[in-house]
């Protein structure tokens, strides 16, 4: 059995074209959504990240703010910034680029965004929400993957969940999400006892450890939906988490990276931004 290629790609041209018709009507009424994206310091990866949101934010008819600052910033100074954009009636959504620079609270440089405009989801109110069943801006990579599970699956009711990865950004909200839709859901992580035996059990397989082709095909359940958050930059060029030839001959769908979880997460971040916007006007 080979399997069905989830196209990210696709999916994601497609969500910002119902942004892009959203813009455009927010527009005609005189309020144009505008993004804040931070980075402090000058990580290669995340200045190309960084590149990237601020030329589909403008794609889809919203403003896009960049401020970039030095790596020896002073946090007081950030934090002053932050209180600055979050009094700013023209910026409806604050991204801080992650990882800060070592002399940083992230912790509490994240939680000065107001939580309203926290597009990423990260504040400790979202995530109180989130985790509680309440309504919350949530994390854009998680909430891209769930868009496409729905999409492939439909209900994903009394579905059994494996989440390879306990971070911030992506495992635990992603088992919270996949939580709320009625999963099974186990998050697994480095030190879980027989990690292959526990996702040969998944009916839906997330991936995110942020290791190259950590999960080997014989991992998977026949027929299971595998979803591949791995972006690692290695000499093959950029390969998922997944061990992708393998685990498609065994799954019956899978995300292919690139061109799976990546464009969605921008694409969510624009619909955070939407929905932002929308609740202030
Ligand atoms: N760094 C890696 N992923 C993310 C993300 O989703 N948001 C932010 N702010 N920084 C990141």
């Amino acid at each position: 059995m080979t399997a069905t290629l989830i196209d990210g790609k696709a999916f994601a041209a497609g969500l910002r074209q119902r942004i892009a018709a959203e813009v455009a009507a927010m527009r005609d009424r005189g309020i144009t959504p505008g993004l804040a994206v931070v980075l402090v310091g000058e990580d290669p990866a995340s200045q190309v990240y960084v590149r990237s949101k601020g030329k589909q934010t403008v794609e889809v008819g919203m403003n896009s703010y960049e401020h970039k600052l030095p790596a020896d910033t002073a946090e007081a100074d950030l934090l002053a910034l932050i209180k600055r954009l979050n009094g700013d009636p023209d910026v409806n959504g604050i991204l801080v680029q992650l990882p800060l620079p070592g002399h940083m609270d992230e912790a509490a440089v994240i939680n000065a965004i107001d939580p309203a405009k926290d597009v990423d989801g990260f504040h400790i109110l979202n995530v109180g929400l989130l985790a509680t069943g309440q309504k919350s801006m949530v994390p854009c990579t998680p909430l891209g993957c769930l868009m496409m599970l729905r999409d492939h699956l439909g209900s994903l009711s009394g579905k059994r969940a494996v989440v390879v990865g306990r971070s911030n950004i992506v495992g635990k909200p992603m088992a919270q999400l996949l939580l709320r839709d009625s999963a099974t859901v186990t998050i697994a992580h480095s030190r879980t006892q027989d990690l292959p035996a526990l996702c040969r059990e998944a009916d839906i397989l997330v991936a995110a450890v942020g290791r190259p082709h950590f999960v080997k095909g014989d991992w998977i359940k026949p027929g299971a939906t595998v979803i591949d958050v791995g972006i690692n930059r290695t000499e093959d060029g950029l390969v998922g988490d997944v061990d992708f030839a393998a685990a498609r001959e065994v799954a019956g769908a899978i995300t292919p990276v690139p061109g799976g979880v990546g464009p969605m997460t921008i694409a969510c971040l624009l619909a955070n931004t939407l929905t932002a916007t929308a609740r202030v006007n």
